[in-house]
């Protein structure tokens, strides 16, 4: 297949890449570097199969050839990525995903849309199957990413009805491994970060807020199976196993021996709770789970950034 990844040059978009390059696939990578980075293709440069295009997918785009899938994985993901660029991820929820919803039509290709677990705001359900409709601030600092992806998923359920466009809904949350921006203020790379630096580990609040985390490569095997399949509502894809943040910055501490402490700082504004996916219907219809445990994942991913931060010393 020939297939179009947009927000390649991003943490999951690259692995995307990676792994649709390994199965043989030709793909069009897409992105304007926003809040992602060219050295995350570097590797891919002169690899026959693969094309990037510079492009701001608000922006109308053509693509010669033909087109058998369009990802779109474009937008600003971390609160501190979007919140500074409130407005850019607006349009990119909006405009953009439009613009790749004509492409696909356009070229009788399929569309996926990866949209995220923060459609539920901060969820009085526990955990979130995808038929709660959510708890979303539509005015508070988070609006520009919850309500663009919301708008993002009305968009291609509206393809989908009004033209039979082939469209699947990807609710990602919360995902880590190798490529992560360190310095984007989520809690994995950020406790990775002040972990290998040797400084304290900042937890707001006292930490028992609960979050799951997915390694990469499950997130990316969970989206090419939702892609193959004809499920045009959404479907969750995350990793179950809840664990609080104080013991995520404790197993860190513990994995690469730092000697740094845990500082606590004060509550963020809409910051949730709770976070967890319900994946009964990603196991039911697409026979997937994450198969990465806590530890593997993050030894995979300490592993990169100690070899980063060796290489800076
Ligand atoms: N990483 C997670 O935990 C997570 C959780 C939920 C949802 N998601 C979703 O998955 C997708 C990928 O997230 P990520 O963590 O890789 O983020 P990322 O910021 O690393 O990657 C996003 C990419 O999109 C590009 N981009 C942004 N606006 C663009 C535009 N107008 N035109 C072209 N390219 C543009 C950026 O430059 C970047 O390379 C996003 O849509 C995000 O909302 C991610």
């Amino acid at each position: 297949m020939r297939i179009l990844v947009a927000g390649a040059a991003g943490f999951i978009g690259s692995h995307m890449c990676d792994r649709l390059l390994a199965e043989g696939h030709g793909v069009v990578a897409v992105d304007n570097f926003l809040t992602g980075a060219q050295e995350n293709l570097a590797h891919l440069a002169t690899h026959a199969r693969f094309r990037f295009r510079l492009h701001d997918i608000t922006q109308p785009l053509a693509v010669d050839g033909p087109l058998d899938a369009v990802l779109n994985l474009a937008s600003p993901a971390s609160p501190k990525d979007y919140m500074q660029h409130a407005i850019e991820t607006l349009d990119v929820g909006s405009a953009g995903t439009r613009n790749l919803l004509e492409l696909a039509r356009a070229h009788g290709a399929r569309f996926l849309l990866a949209s995220t677990s923060e459609c539920y705001g901060d969820p009085l359900v526990h955990p979130q199957v995808e038929t709660y409709w959510g708890n979303v601030n539509p005015v508070g600092p988070r609006s520009c990413y919850d309500e663009s992806k919301r708008f993002a998923e009305a968009l291609t359920m509206a393809y989908h009805r009004t033209y039979g466009l082939r469209t699947n809904i990807a609710r990602i949350f919360n995902t880590y491994g190798p490529r992560m921006k360190l310095d984007d203020g989520r809690v994995v790379p950020a406790f990775i970060d002040q972990a290998l630096r040797g400084a304290p580990l900042t937890i707001f609040g006292d930490g028992s807020q609960t979050r799951s985390f997915c390694y990469v490569s499950d997130m990316v095997e969970g989206i090419c199976r939702l892609m193959q399949s004809a499920e045009s509502y959404p479907v969750n894809l995350g990793n179950a196993n809840e664990m609080t943040v104080r013991e995520f910055a404790e197993r860190i501490l513990r994995i690469t021996a730092s000697p740094s402490r845990i500082l606590c700082q004060p509550l963020p504004e809409d910051d949730p709770r709770q976070r967890q996916p319900d994946i009964s219907k990603a196991r039911r219809l697409l026979g997937w789970e994450p198969r990465v445990g806590l530890d593997e994942g993050l030894r995979l991913t300490i592993d990169f950034y100690s070899r980063k931060y060796e290489v800076r010393a």
